[in-house]
């Protein structure tokens, strides 16, 4: 690799419907069960990587987040791989910015780690397919690598022990069944507990984890039945279902992950409210406090009207089903 090279993505954030929770190898991260998702036009993270010649190794790379030197080994080992495969040991800046909460259970290691695996691996002049460039980004965060993908997206657990059927998978355009999602924001600072942490944790002491694994592929079948049938009803109450079932995974760890606040429970309350005035609309929750309710497009104003007058809801933010990731202009 000679001269300087540069690249800048655009990856968006996703939010699974049947969750993933729980690893079956740390070091390659690779998840114990699949995940389904949707990825979301409204939050998105931008990245510069530049390799540069004066630069030696990795010692010298620099990353930038939302305007502050950030360290961060999970971005230094990913750069790692990127080197090792294009066989070069330049150093690299990052520059990042997320266009919403960092670390706040808004899944900005999923839009951050697929935008880094593609502005990093087009900068070192790798020319990597959509599933090398989940598998890599599935190294810096299991969710990131759902996040190559635009609108509806299956991650595969996989069975081998290098990790290289664990990726993900297109399974529905969003212009094929347009969704809306509304995102309460109940709190603004960082989450306690990393997901690295937090499942590690379950794996280990949850007596619901097997339950967990064992129960997976039925979910995902149902899950993938309900969208290729375009039904509302049944990919909502499956996605409160995977959502409650990982949040008792959690609850029952000891120590135990409670991420929820009263605001969380007021909004999950104003959901069920909706629907029982008749509005299609369905809640889930990741690892943190905020609320993000899924419902048609038609149905999206009003549920962000109820949601922003629930007590403990600071601001609302709504989206639609968003593209994969892909290299912008810098
Ligand atoms: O990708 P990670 O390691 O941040 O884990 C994501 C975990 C959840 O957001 C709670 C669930 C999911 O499938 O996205």
């Amino acid at each position: 690799m000679d001269g300087r090279h540069s690249a800048t993505a655009r990856a968006h954030s996703n939010i699974a419907l049947i969750k993933y929770w729980g690893k079956r190898d740390d070091t390659l991260n690779i998840p114990a069960v699949g995940s389904i998702s949707i990825t979301l036009d409204a939050l998105a993270t931008d990245t510069h990587v530049e390799f540069r010649p004066n630069l030696g190794a990795r010692q010298t790379d620099e990353f930038w987040l939302n305007g502050a030197l950030t360290q961060s080994p999970r971005v230094l080992g990913l750069l790692d791989l990127v080197r090792e495969r294009a066989g070069t040991t330049q150093g690299a800046v990052v520059t990042s910015s997320n266009d919403f909460l960092t670390g706040a259970g808004l899944a900005s290691s999923a839009s951050g780690f697929a935008a880094l695996a593609l502005a990093a691996s087009t900068a070192a002049g790798l020319a990597l397919n959509a599933r090398e460039l989940s598998i890599l980004a599935r190294r810096g965060s299991g969710s990131a690598a759902r996040s190559i993908f635009g609108g509806y997206v299956e991650m595969h657990a996989g069975s081998r022990d290098d990790g290289a059927d664990a990726y993900a998978e297109p399974i529905l355009s969003p212009d094929h069944w347009p969704l809306s999602v509304v995102v309460a924001i109940t709190a603004a600072g960082p989450k306690a507990i990393s997901s690295t942490h937090g499942m590690a944790g379950s794996r280990a002491t949850s007596p619901f984890f097997p339950a967990w694994v064992d129960t997976s592929e039925q979910n995902l079948a149902e899950m993938r039945a309900a969208i290729a049938g375009h039904d509302l009803a049944q990919l909502g109450e499956l996605t409160e279902y995977s959502c409650l079932k990982l949040h008792a995974l959690m609850l029952t760890s000891r120590p135990a992950l409670i991420y929820w606040n009263a605001g969380t429970i007021a909004a999950m309350g104003t959901v069920r409210e909706l629907r029982a005035q008749g509005v299609a609309v369905y809640f889930t929750i990741d690892a943190g406090p905020q609320v993000k309710a899924l419902c048609a497009p038609a149905d999206a104003a009003l549920v962000a009207h109820a949601l922003a007058a629930t007590p403990g809801v600071l601001q609302t933010r709504m989206s639609a089903l968003g593209r994969g990731a892909h290299l912008v202009a810098a």
